[in-house]
């Protein structure tokens, strides 16, 4: 790693301290005496690696605690969470995996989020209604619920706000309007029914904002556990000795500062190019708020699961894990790692992958039949 003033001052600590225990040791002989050597002598053996520092396990932690600064989102979370009954949480399985919600009947979240690929659907960039594409990749619903705000530059808030947006997005599932969605759930009747089974006390059971609160409901569940989570509950021993080692220089060299909190990420917006210029065209968080000071911020993405939900960055640009991590060095900390160092970095990535839902969740739900009032799939 290079140019670290961080790692650099660690590092000669730790050849300093060499220095003092081999002078301890027996001297090394006169360059004079040494016998010449021969083709039968074995190569010199090189002076091991200086070990890495490890930072104590209580520091490690301390990163993915949630921050104080998140005690309000934290809050807000849990309060709607306590909202979600499983009336409306079936209600919203059965919301994200139907594809009646899309105007030609052939797109529901899960054709973009798919969730038994880990939330996503592995394409640089989405196809929705038309095979149109859109300029983003499509980020994991897992995990999704702890975010400080939704979609790569935060423009909705929450997940009930990012909910009805898909739905009737000319580009995404493109219903023309509210009235056509709600026609099409009316005249199913057993979503009627179980609209009235999640919300009772509405006069209006049936309406997009319950339908996006379900969803909600739904998707706060998405949330995966990974042998990390074991070592953030104080096993040490969950983590190889290599993936130990890509977490230590993950803090050290400063990725905490952006990807912290218990979803390692998702916790603010910052500048795709901090360091370094990042080529894009997106102008991200600027595009939602007009303020200069936000070009190119984008909300920073979750870590967990990564290595199942590439290939990555805003624009899917980024097809080998490696090199996600060999960019965000270069652009967002100005270093270089060695190759072991990368090496080690995606082997502690790869401790986040988490263990996906049962097929209670994972699989579609039997949705209920079209009636004679359904409206029909519109292709155009
Ligand atoms: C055609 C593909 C497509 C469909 C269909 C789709 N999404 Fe998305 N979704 C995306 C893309 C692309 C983004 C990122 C867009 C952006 O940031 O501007 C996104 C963002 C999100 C996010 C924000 C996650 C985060 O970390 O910021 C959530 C949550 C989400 N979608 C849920 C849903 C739900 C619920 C549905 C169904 C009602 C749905 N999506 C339908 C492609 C899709
Ligand atoms: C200054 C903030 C910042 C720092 C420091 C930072 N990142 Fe990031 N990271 C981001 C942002 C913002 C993105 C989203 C990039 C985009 O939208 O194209 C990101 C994306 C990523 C991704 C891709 C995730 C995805 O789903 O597309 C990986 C992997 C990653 N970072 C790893 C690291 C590692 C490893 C380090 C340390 C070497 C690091 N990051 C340091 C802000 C940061």
């Amino acid at each position: 790693m290079m140019r670290s003033r961080l790692w650099l001052g660690v590092g000669l600590v730790s050849l300093g301290s060499m220095a003092v225990s081999c002078s301890k040791e027996s001297p090394a002989p006169a360059p004079a005496a040494a016998p010449a050597p021969t083709a039968a002598a074995p190569a010199p053996t090189p002076p091991p690696e200086p070990a890495r520092p490890q930072m104590s396990h209580a520091k490690l932690v301390a990163f993915f605690r949630p921050a104080a600064s998140q005690a309000a989102a934290a809050a807000a979370l849990a309060e709607a969470a306590k909202t979600d009954s499983p009336e409306r949480i079936a209600l919203g399985r059965m919301l994200f995996f139907e594809n009646r919600l899309s105007k030609n009947h052939d797109i529901s979240c899960n054709s973009c989020h798919d969730l038994a690929s880990f939330g996503v659907d592995g394409k640089a960039t989405s196809l929705g209604h038309k095979g149109q594409k859109g300029s983003r990749n499509s980020p994991t619903v897992f995990h999704a619920a702890g975010h400080v705000a939704q979609f790569w530059d935060g423009r909705a808030a929450t997940l009930e706000e990012q909910a009805a947006g898909p739905m009737m997005n000319p580009m995404e599932m493109a219903m023309p309007d509210e009235k056509r969605l709600l026609a099409t759930l009316n005249s199913i009747p057993e979503y009627v029914r179980a609209f009235k089974a999640a919300y009772p006390k509405d006069k209006k059971p049936v309406s997009v904002t319950n339908a996006a609160r379900s969803i909600a409901s739904f998707e706060r569940g998405l949330i995966t556990t990974s042998r990390f989570d074991k070592f953030l509950a104080g096993d040490e021993q969950a983590l190889s000795e290599q993936e130990r080692r890509g977490l230590d220089l993950f803090a050290a060299s400063g990725c905490t500062t952006c990807h912290n909190g218990p979803s390692v990420g998702g916790t603010s917006f910052q500048k795709l190019g901090l360091i370094e210029e990042y080529p894009t065209e997106d102008k991200g968080r600027f595009g939602v708020t007009k303020n200069e000071e936000d070009m190119h911020k984008f909300r920073v993405p979750t870590l967990r699961n990564v290595e199942k939900t590439g290939p990555w960055f805003h624009d899917g640009s980024v097809t080998e894990l490696p090199e996600a991590v060999r960019l965000m060095a270069k652009h967002q900390l100005g270093m270089s790692f060695t190759e072991p160092e990368v090496e080690d970095i995606v082997a502690f990535l790869k401790s986040l992958t988490g263990e996906l839902p049962g097929a209670d969740v994972l699989t579609p739900p039997t949705l209920p039949p079209s009636t004679r009032t359904t409206p029909k799939p519109d292709p155009t």
